[in-house]
Parts: structure tokens; C-alpha cells; sequence
């Protein structure tokens, strides 16, 4: 099976880079295994002192592969989940994790940022979130963190709508630290990176753990876990889903909640 998630460790800093870019980098189960294992490992790894995330081709990532989502739904689909996996590992991350993002960053691709301790965006990237359009409820802890970051009103905007915020925007609000030039978009992360490296990574990890409460994330993932288990075989989500298999638009109107 091709490799969609390529691994590079190099001068204390691990690269994990999201690569299917046909299809716009949407993440597998695989992926989400692969991508939990390295983030796992790296906690006791003191050779890796930074974690960047990255995709290639034109986009961060498309988000969860939606045609998994529909083998859920319908219960074709019996491998162990990693999703929740890869979720609780980047919330309970203690390296530093810088995301270099490029085009767009889609569902969960936008609320892993809330994890990332130093984002770079591209002049092109766009945020998006649009759980509720696939009928499906947001998840990685961002129905907590979203709204601490931006407000709840611009949250609930992000999630209901889903619409895309631009790059400026994402700075202004604090999703973002930085955003450059396409061209030099993983220079601007590595350099980033390659300087965190260098600092005392004990107290960078303290800083962080100061900053963030693990278990409160972890609370808030197993409930959103559970409401978007019981939404992914709901009516409104088969025809969400299906309309993306058919590249049409849905329409939740005919289908009761
Ligand atoms: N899951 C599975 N396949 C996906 C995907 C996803 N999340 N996103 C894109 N793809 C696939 C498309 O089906 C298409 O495959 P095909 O070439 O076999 O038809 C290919 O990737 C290219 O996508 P396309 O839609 O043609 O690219 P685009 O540049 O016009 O649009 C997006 C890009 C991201 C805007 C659009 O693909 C999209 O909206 N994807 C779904 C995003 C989503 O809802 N993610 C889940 C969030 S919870």
C-alpha cells in the first residue's frame, strides 16, 4: 500500500507530512494510525525535540476521507478506529508542534492548528470546518478551543457555515503565528522549528503543559467522540455523504434530523 504519511527525522526535529495529493491529502485510518504512532513515540524519544506537520501538493489537507466516513455510516467499515488515537495524542503532545500550512486546511485539518504551538501560513490558505454541512459535529476538542481562540461568535459562524477563513484573517484572530509568501512557506517552518529546537526542551515542555490541560482536552474529545459516532449513522449524514460521492450538493431538507 502507498505510503501516504512520510516520516523524516532530522537535526532533533520530526517531519510528518501528509502525502496524497490526489486527493487533496484526506486523511485514512492508516494515516490517522500512522501519524498517532509517530506522535506517541516521539513522547519518549529525546532526539525529537520538535514535530512539524505539513502536506504536499497544493493543499494542507481535504480533511477526513469522506468515503471512510461513508463506509462508517453504513457499517462497512470494521477496522480498528484511529482517529481518536491520533486526536488524544496531539492534544497530550507535550514537543513543540509547528504546522506549515498551504491551500486549504479542511475540517480536520483547521483543528489540529488548535493543537499546533507555532502555525505558518501560507498567503493562500484557507481554514475551514464545515463538520456541520456532513450533518456531523466538530470534533478534536475544537468545540472547546474554537471559541476560546476567536469568540464564540465567530466560532459557531466557522462551524455552521463552514465557510473558509483566509490566511490575514486566521492571523488576526491567533490561529496563526506567521503567514509568508507559498515560495517560502517550509523554509519559514523549518526555521521555526530548527530555533525551538535549540531551547531547553524540558521547560518548553513545562511551558506548554502550564498552558494547556491535557485531561480537560481529553474530556471534551470523548464527548465530541461520542456525539459524532451517533451522528455519523443519522439519515442527515448518509445524504451528506452520498451528495459527496455524486459531486452534488445535499439536500437536508428531505431527511427528518
Ligand atoms: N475525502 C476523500 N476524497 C477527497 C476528499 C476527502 N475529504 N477531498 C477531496 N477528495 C478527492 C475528490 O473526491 C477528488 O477525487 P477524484 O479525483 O477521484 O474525483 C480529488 O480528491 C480532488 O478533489 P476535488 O474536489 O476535485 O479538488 P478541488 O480542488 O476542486 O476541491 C476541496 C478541494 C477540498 C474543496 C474539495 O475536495 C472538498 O470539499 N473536499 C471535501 C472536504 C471535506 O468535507 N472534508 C471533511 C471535513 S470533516
Amino acid at each position: 500500500m502507498t505510503d501516504y504519511i512520510k516520516i523524516e527525522h532530522r537535526d532533533h526535529v520530526l517531519t510528518l507530512t501528509f502525502a496524497r495529493p490526489d486527493k487533496k491529502n484526506a486523511i485514512t485510518n492508516a494515516m490517522y494510525g500512522k501519524l498517532a504512532d509517530a506522535l506517541i513515540a516521539a513522547e519518549t524519544d529525546n532526539s525529537i525535540r520538535v514535530i512539524v506537520l505539513r502536506g504536499e501538493g497544493d493543499m494542507f489537507t481535504a480533511g477526513n476521507d469522506v468515503g471512510e466516513f461513508a463506509m462508517m455510516a453504513s457499517g462497512a467499515f470494521n477496522d480498528e478506529r484511529h482517529v481518536s488515537r491520533f486526536v488524544e495524542a496531539i492534544a497530550r503532545s507535550t514537543r513543540p508542534l509547528v504546522a506549515a500550512v498551504q491551500g486549504r486546511a479542511v475540517g480536520i485539518g483547521t483543528t489540529m492548528l488548535l493543537h499546533c504551538d507555532f502555525v505558518v501560513l501560507g498567503e493562500d490558505a484557507m481554514l475551514s470546518t464545515p463538520f456541520v454541512s456532513l450533518a456531523l459535529v466538530p470534533e478534536a476538542a475544537s468545540t472547546l478551543l474554537m471559541p476560546l481562540r476567536i469568540g464564540y461568535a465567530r466560532a459557531y459562524e466557522m462551524f455552521a457555515l463552514g465557510e473558509a477563513m483566509s490566511a490575514p484573517t486566521a492571523l488576526q484572530l491567533g490561529i496563526a503565528n506567521r503567514v509568508v509568501p507559498l515560495d517560502r512557506l517550509h523554509q519559514e517552518a523549518a526555521s521555526v522549528a530548527a530555533r525551538l529546537a535549540k531551547l531547553p526542551a524540558g521547560s518548553l515542555a513545562a511551558t506548554k503543559r502550564l498552558m494547556r490541560n491535557a485531561e480537560t482536552l481529553a474530556a471534551q474529545i470523548g464527548a465530541e467522540s461520542q456525539i459524532f459516532a451517533e451522528r455519523l449513522t443519522t439519515a442527515e449524514a448518509r445524504e451528506a455523504f452520498t451528495a459527496f460521492a455524486e459531486k452534488r450538493m445535499p439536500d437536508f431538507t428531505k431527511v427528518a434530523g
